[in-house]
């Protein structure tokens, strides 16, 4: 089939008002029984999607893998991993979403491959193997003793160096994530090209509507390869991550992708931009006059109570709602008189659960913290990301699950170099530390099987998932929550409807913080036009993130207009009950469509 030549043109943006509900197929639905969710799976549940007003389904990675990062090392791009099924079963998934006028994207991976995949096997293979340069090699360096050393002294992803020493053919290898996961080299034109081939038309030929793209702004190195400045005492390997986030020729490599393989569909890319703070330069990416991306995650929020840097991400800090609000406030202005877009999320496969981080997942605060965040959720400017099992508000695993339930590479590494280190006396506390971080942090506890209802496994399949099953999966799971009105799931359902009912309000409207210095609740007003595009219309959103009864400033306001949506049938309009979210609007005159 070749490319249907559609032009991307402004009137033509079905991305902008999307719900998009992220899948992590390991963890989903297992259809036959061998603890692993799959494809089959996924399709049985594409009308509870629907149901909860899902417009694009955003698949995390289904492709052929080691699994040393649960799919994030993709040893062929064109096969499907046997226990999540087969390329057939995503073209059904795609017949699935379109029958119901809903969209799929897939994740993209490829700024790394699998070291089992086959262009890497070759590149291995020998010095002078036509695939060679299509990752990183680079000779040994040396010190005054005559041992060897790699070619720079950069931290990884995952608590360890970038370069692996090959013994075959005496040269290191880059990798910035695990070492199964060697970087391509993306200043190589065949290599890109083999990339837009295999990871992207072969996809998009079969009728997929976008793609989530995978560690978007590393793909373009420093290729002379300085070392980095030493600022962690403790470690050779040293934060280096302005080193290869946003380098050289990202921009003209993402344009080119744009150009030679994405406008040629009608699609949607969002692009995970980590470690970039500046909204200018997240408007280089997004702006849609540059022609690369559509929007990006942006993690500022998301990084709150991370430790610093790399090397502390684990070590858990307290953060305050105050930074909060100023991060909200940042990231939904930035666009503001420009031709960008952005996004709306506060979880995914890589955090802990938003209850448990922004909320509260005590038995008698956790649904109304859970009803609170949808309340911002669904009601701030851009395209807006749900993850499996927010919108039913699962939280994190149980604090007393021991280290060996938790199967996440990234984790279990901070864990065993705390573990080192504490041992050897360099940082006595640290595991003690790290491990109190995991267990509000770790990539697992949004790993843990869907709970879909109270029977056992919690309904995820009919033997023992792959990760254990939250111990609380009889009292938070779909089934009990379908038909409950005051469930969090009928909360999101109806908070979805609303955010399309007042799309020019919720998804497109401009947004202004009050009160800025309240630790306590969050206020905020959004500003759009009316229905019809006639007139303007006003929202006031006011959340009490705290456990206490808040008083409600802004009151006064909030009597000339009308409630939209609240987490409480019953409440005093001078104060925020804890937990308590409110939307008002103005009402809207005669005018009904
Ligand atoms: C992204 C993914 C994460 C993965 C990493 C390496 O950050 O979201 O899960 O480990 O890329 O591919
Ligand atoms: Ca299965």
């Amino acid at each position: 089939m070749s490319p249907h030549a559609i032009v991307k043109n402004s009137t033509n943006q079905w991305w902008k008002n999307a719900t998009v509900y992220q899948v992590y197929p390991a963890s989903f639905k297992d259809s036959n029984g061998d603890g692993w969710g799959d494809i089959p799976g996924l399709i049985s549940k594409v009308d509870y999607l629907k149901d909860l007003g899902v417009d694009v389904v955003w698949l995390s990675p289904m492709f052929e893998s080691p699994q040393c990062d649960m799919g994030y090392d993709i040893s062929d791009y064109e096969e499907v991993y046997a226990p999540y099924g087969t390329v057939k079963d995503v073209e059904d998934l795609v017949a699935a979403c379109h029958e119901r006028g809903m969209k799929l994207i897939l994740d993209l991976v490829a700024n790394h491959t699998s070291d089992q995949h086959a262009w890497f096997k070759e590149s291995r293979s020998s010095k002078d193997n036509p695939k060679r340069d299509w990752y990183f090699w680079r000779p040994a360096r040396y010190d005054e003793n005559g041992n060897r050393l790699p070619p720079t002294n950069y931290r990884s992803y995952f608590a360890g160096g970038t370069w692996t020493w090959d013994e075959t053919t005496q040269e290191y290898y880059l990798h910035l994530y695990a070492k199964e996961q060697p970087d391509l080299n993306w200043d190589n034109p065949e290599t890109r090209q083999a990339i837009y081939k295999s990871a992207m038309r072969f996809w998009l030929d079969k009728g997929i509507d976008g793609f989530r793209v995978d560690t978007v702004n590393k793909y373009s190195k420093h290729v002379d390869f300085p070392d980095a400045p030493i600022t962690d005492l403790k470690n050779y390997i040293q934060p280096a991550r302005h080193l290869f986030c946003n380098g050289p020729r990202i921009h003209e490599f993402l344009r080119e992708m744009h150009d030679e393989v994405l406008s040629h569909y009608d699609v949607m890319t969002v692009g995970e931009l980590s470690n970039t703070p500046d909204p200018q330069h997240v408007l280089r990416y997004v702006s849609a006059a540059a022609k690369q991306l559509d929007m990006v995650f942006q993690f500022d929020m998301i990084h709150l109570g991370m430790g610093h840097g790399l090397e502390d991400k684990y070590d858990f800090t307290p953060w305050a709602l105050t930074r909060l609000k100023q991060i909200v406030k940042k990231w939904q202005q930035f666009i503001d008189g420009t031709d960008g877009w952005t996004t709306v999320f506060c979880e995914n496969h890589d955090n802990g659960r938003a209850v448990s981080r922004y909320g509260s997942d005590a038995p008698q605060h956790r649904e109304t913290s859970a009803k609170m965040l949808a309340v911002m959720q669904t009601t701030l400017t851009g395209t807006l990301f749900l993850y499996q099992g927010q919108e039913i508000g699962m939280i994190n695993a149980p604090k007393n699950w021991p280290i060996d339930e938790y199967k996440d590479i990234e984790g279990l590494n901070y864990y065993k170099e705390a573990d080192r280190q504490s041992n050897e006396g360099v940082d006595p506390t640290r595991r003690a530390r790290i491990m109190r971080g995991l267990q509000i942090l770790a990539r697992d506890h949004s790993r843990l099987p869907m709970q879909w209802d109270d029977s056992e496994y919690a309904g995820f399949g009919t033997a023992a998932p792959w990760m254990r099953v939250h111990d609380l999966y009889k009292e938070i799971n779909v089934a009990r929550q379908t038909g409950d009105p005051n469930s969090v799931l009928s909360f999101y359902k109806r908070a979805l409807q609303l955010r399309k009912e007042y799309a020019e309000l919720f998804i497109h409207g401009s947004f202004k913080l009050y009160d800025g210095e309240n630790e306590n609740t969050f206020v905020f007003e959004k500003v759009g036009k009316g229905p019809g595009g006639n007139g303007e219309e006003r929202a006031l959103v006011a959340l009490n993130f705290s456990k206490d009864v808040q008083p409600f400033s802004m009151v006064e306001r909030a009597r000339d207009m009308k409630l939209l949506l609240s987490t409480h049938a019953e409440s005093v309009s001078e104060s925020l009950l804890p937990f308590e979210g409110r939307v008002y609007v103005t009402e809207r005159s005669g005018l009904v469509n």
